[in-house]
């Protein structure tokens, strides 16, 4: 700071050497001259040798010089004219300083004699210097709460000029803001300060551009600025203010964590600290919605970190807190509410209202079985749900009310197809994707008893006669589809009638397991079949039953031996024969019948013993007795003949008769042609086939016929009919007639017949007989083929190879029809 002295004299100095004051000092011979400073080189400061009386010439003389006493000289003298001029630019300020007088001493020294004078050059300021500020910029910080009328001092400007020319004063630029004021100190030293004019405001201007000039008295003036930079300092007076107060946002319940929702933003118009921002979660916030979301106090970001669900809840509303770091610290609060958005991501779910009743497989159209429900968490369209039944099954499902469905039959159940349904229902949400569960129900027929017993077939048995008392003739069995009591099987014989006798008196059955005993033995002879009607009858309520039927052959067994029909053994009478008869004549004939049949009944006949072995012979088939030899004078006319008749059982059985030939003289012989025919059986027997395949057709076919006619008659006469020689003992077998055919030819005392018996076995009973003459004395055959099953043909082979070739002939002309 300049120092200016009161008392300084104010010098006005003209820059002409010509002018300047002399100040003369006799007495001490002092000598000063002033100038102002900054003078050019050579610029005269004082005519010294004039002004120490010296003349021009003594100048030299005396060796007129300055000696300076230390540094630098300003200053030398012209020798010439002994004028003081400025050698070297003089600044007052370096050499002076602030001083008010500014004195530089000079020693003048004259030799011869030699004299020393003081000379003194006094240095007057000259205003050469503005006033300088220690710095052109400066930063002042205001907080900007400060009060108005509050003063801050400035650093002032310096100017090395002294008086006058020192600094003089200062202003500042037009601004609303701050004034100057001057403050002197008690040096007299100016310092400027700024007064607060009007309080402050950061956020409307943070900085304030000022200029300070200082100027200094000198003529002319000189000024220095410098910028001052008023920089408002922020204090917290703004609470931070969030962009929205209300936030909204939506967001999928499946969302996963870490999911960033949003990011709430507040403004804090203060500075630094003051509008440094934390967000956090206001103080009431429930943990429930700490624990889903968090916000970063830093940005603001607000991030899902639990795991929502829609269904639990629907909507999310919290406060968020921004709370700056000024002191105090303000705060500003928004509301955030989060709507969570429904995903599909709940299955339906099928609900079993009420557990599945087992049906009963006759129950009704429309009969509810079971009731279901269906369930979605959730909402709208992802929430609804379609119940259907995959698959097809005899049920559908009803919708009722609300997402309740019935499943109820659709058809007509049957236990027997299906005891047992599993159904698969599936209920699908409407939501995109759909989501599907299944439930799978099972639903059990019950059974009814619908179904009657079945026998899988009707029953054939054959059983020999006189088999033991109580053996097992068959087991009949019947099967029941449905189950249970329904299932289970009585057996039982419906009664009728056999031969007038109760059926029930020939057999028994086993109730539990259809099994059919014999209750007695039975005779071929008196019955050859019966049928027995067995009912298998279930346990239900109501039972229902079935019919089968048992078709019993009796079997033939070789129980009877031949009966001698012929001649009888009571009558005791001899056959007479002439002793004129030739060889071969016919004597008599054995007759003889077995009650059994087939085989059984195949008699064969073998001379045993004889009066004269040589004179008779027996066929073995027809029992014909006839000469071997023309009848002598020698031979006995009494002849007794020992026969015996034979089956063809096994074991067979047998008798015996003996008959008595009484040779008589003067009888005729009968027969003659027949002699011929057995004379030449060779040529007869290649017709034999022939001859059977021709009678036994034509007895077919006259059976047939003859059959025909007479049940047309029977029908018309009842029994009426004196020609109806046809019995049909059933007529349900008629309806294959040739189907096999048997052909039993007998011999029959003085009958001969013909027994053909027509179609299958069923029908064995229904048997039609030919009648042959009684009165024929012709051979007849006995041909027996039982139980045949073979057809036509096999049983003409049998025929044929059964019969000897001369043993038979046949006579179809002596074939007539009586009745039995
Ligand atoms: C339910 O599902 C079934 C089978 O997919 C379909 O036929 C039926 O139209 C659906 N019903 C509704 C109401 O969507
Ligand atoms: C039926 O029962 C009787 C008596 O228990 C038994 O002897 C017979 O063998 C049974 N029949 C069948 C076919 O099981
Ligand atoms: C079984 O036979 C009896 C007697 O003939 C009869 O009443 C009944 O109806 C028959 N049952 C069936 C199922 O045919």
């Amino acid at each position: 700071y300049s120092s200016l002295k009161p008392w300084a004299m104010k010098m006005v100095f003209y820059p002409s050497f010509w002018l300047f004051f002399l100040l003369w000092n006799t007495t001490e011979a002092q000598i000063r001259y002033t100038i102002p400073e900054e003078l050019k080189e050579g610029s005269v400061v004082g005519h010294i040798a004039k002004d120490l009386g010296l003349e021009a010439s003594d100048i030299v003389v005396r060796k007129l010089r300055i000696s300076a006493k230390a540094g630098k000289q300003y200053f030398s003298v012209d020798l010439g004219n002994g004028e003081l001029v400025v050698k070297e630019r003089i600044d007052r300020e370096s050499l002076c300083g602030q001083s008010p007088s500014c004195l530089l001493p000079l020693q003048v020294v004259i030799e011869e004699p030699l004299q020393l004078y003081r000379v003194e050059v006094e240095i007057q300021d000259i205003n050469d210097n503005g006033p300088v500020f220690p710095s052109s910029e400066s930063v002042l910080n205001i907080a900007e709460s400060t009060a108005t009328g509050a003063r801050f001092l400035l650093k002032g400007a310096i100017d090395p000029d002294v008086g006058p020319n020192s600094l003089n004063s200062y202003k500042l630029n037009h601004n609303d803001v701050f004034v100057l004021n001057i403050k002197t100190n008690r040096d007299g030293t100016k310092i400027p300060e700024l007064v607060l004019k009007k309080t402050l405001d950061r956020e409307k201007r943070a900085v304030h551009q000022l200029v300070l000039t200082a100027f200094d008295g000198g003529n002319p003036v000189r000024s220095g600025i410098a910028e001052v930079t008023v920089q408002v300092l922020d204090s917290n007076d703004n609470a931070p203010i969030f962009e929205k107060s209300l936030y909204e946002h939506s967001l999928l319940e499946n969302s996963p964590k870490g999911t960033v929702m949003l990011t709430v933003k507040a403004f804090d118009a203060d500075d630094g600290s003051n509008g440094d921002i934390e967000y956090f979660f206001d103080d009431q916030t429930p943990d429930s919605i700490r624990n889903m979301f968090t916000s970063d106090s830093k940005s603001g970001q607000l991030t899902v970190t639990g795991s929502l669900d829609y269904e639990e809840r629907q909507m999310y509303e919290f406060s968020i807190r921004a709370r700056d770091k000024g002191t105090p610290a303000l705060e500003g609060h928004c509301s955030v509410q989060i709507d969570i958005l429904d995903v599909n991501d709940n299955a339906p779910e099928i609900v079993l209202t009420s557990l599945p009743n087992p049906v009963k497989e006759d129950a009704p159209l429309g009969t509810v079985v079971a009731l279901i429900g269906a369930k979605d968490l959730d909402s709208l369209d992802n929430g609804k749900v379609n119940l259907s039944l995959q698959g097809k099954y005899p049920f559908k499902l009803n919708p009722s009310f609300a997402d309740n469905y019935a499943i109820i039959t659709d058809s007509k159940l049957d236990r027997e197809i299906g005891p047992e349904y599993v159904l698969k229902i599936v209920a699908s949400d409407s939501g995109f994707p759909s989501l599907i569960s299944q439930k799978e129900i099972t639903v059990r027929v019950l059974d009814v008893n619908d179904n009657p017993p079945v026998f899988s077939q009707t029953y054939s048995v054959y059983v020999r006669e006189n088999h033991a008392a109580g053996s097992l003739i068959c087991s009949v069995s019947a099967s029941d589809d449905d189950i249970g009591e329904n299932a289970k099987i009585s057996y039982s014989i419906l009664d009728s009638k056999v031969k007038e006798v109760s059926l029930s008196s020939y057999i028994y059955i086993n109730s539990d397991n259809g099994s059919i005993y014999s209750m007695h033995s039975f005779d071929y002879e008196k019955l050859k079949v019966f049928q027995i009607t067995v009912q298998a009858k279930d346990h239900g309520s109501p039972p229902l039953s079935s019919n089968t039927t048992v078709h019993v052959f009796i079997l033939d067994q070789n129980d009877n031996a031949p009966a001698v029909i012929y001649p009888s053994a009571a009558t005791g009478s001899y056959q007479k024969m002439p002793r004129s008869a030739k060889a071969g004549h016919l004597a008599t004939k054995i007759s003889a019948v077995d009650a059994d049949s087939g085989h059984n009944a195949w008699i064969s006949y073998r001379l045993l013993e004889a009066t004269d072995l040589s004179l008779f012979s027996v066929n073995l088939y027809t029992g014909e007795v006839r000469t071997k030899r023309v009848v002598s004078e020698q031979d006995d006319s009494s002849q007794r003949l020992f026969i015996e008749v034979k089956d063809n059982g096994d074991p067979a059985q047998s008798t015996t008769v003996t008959v008595n030939i009484l040779l008589e003289d003067g009888l005729h012989e009968p027969i003659s042609d027949f002699r011929q025919k057995t004379a030449e059986p060779s040529k007869t027997t290649s017709k034999i086939t022939l001859y059977l395949i021709i009678s036994l057709a034509s007895v077919s076919v006259l059976c047939f016929l003859t059959f025909l006619i007479l049940v047309m008659k029977c029908v018309r006469n009842s029994r009426n009919s004196s020609s109806c020689c046809i019995r049909r003992a059933d007529s349900d077998g008629y309806k294959n007639p040739n189907r096999n055919l048997q052909i039993q030819l007998n011999t029959d005392g003085p009958i001969k017949y013909v027994e053909v018996l027509g179609g299958d076995m069923l029908s064995q009973s229904q048997s039609f007989r030919s009648c042959l003459s009684p009165m024929s004395e012709f051979s007849d055959f006995t041909l027996v083929k039982p139980s045949s099953t073979t057809d036509f043909k096999d049983m003409i082979n049998v025929l044929d190879a059964s019969l000897p070739d001369s043993a038979w002939t046949f006579e179809s002309q002596q074939v007539s029809t009586i009745p039995v």
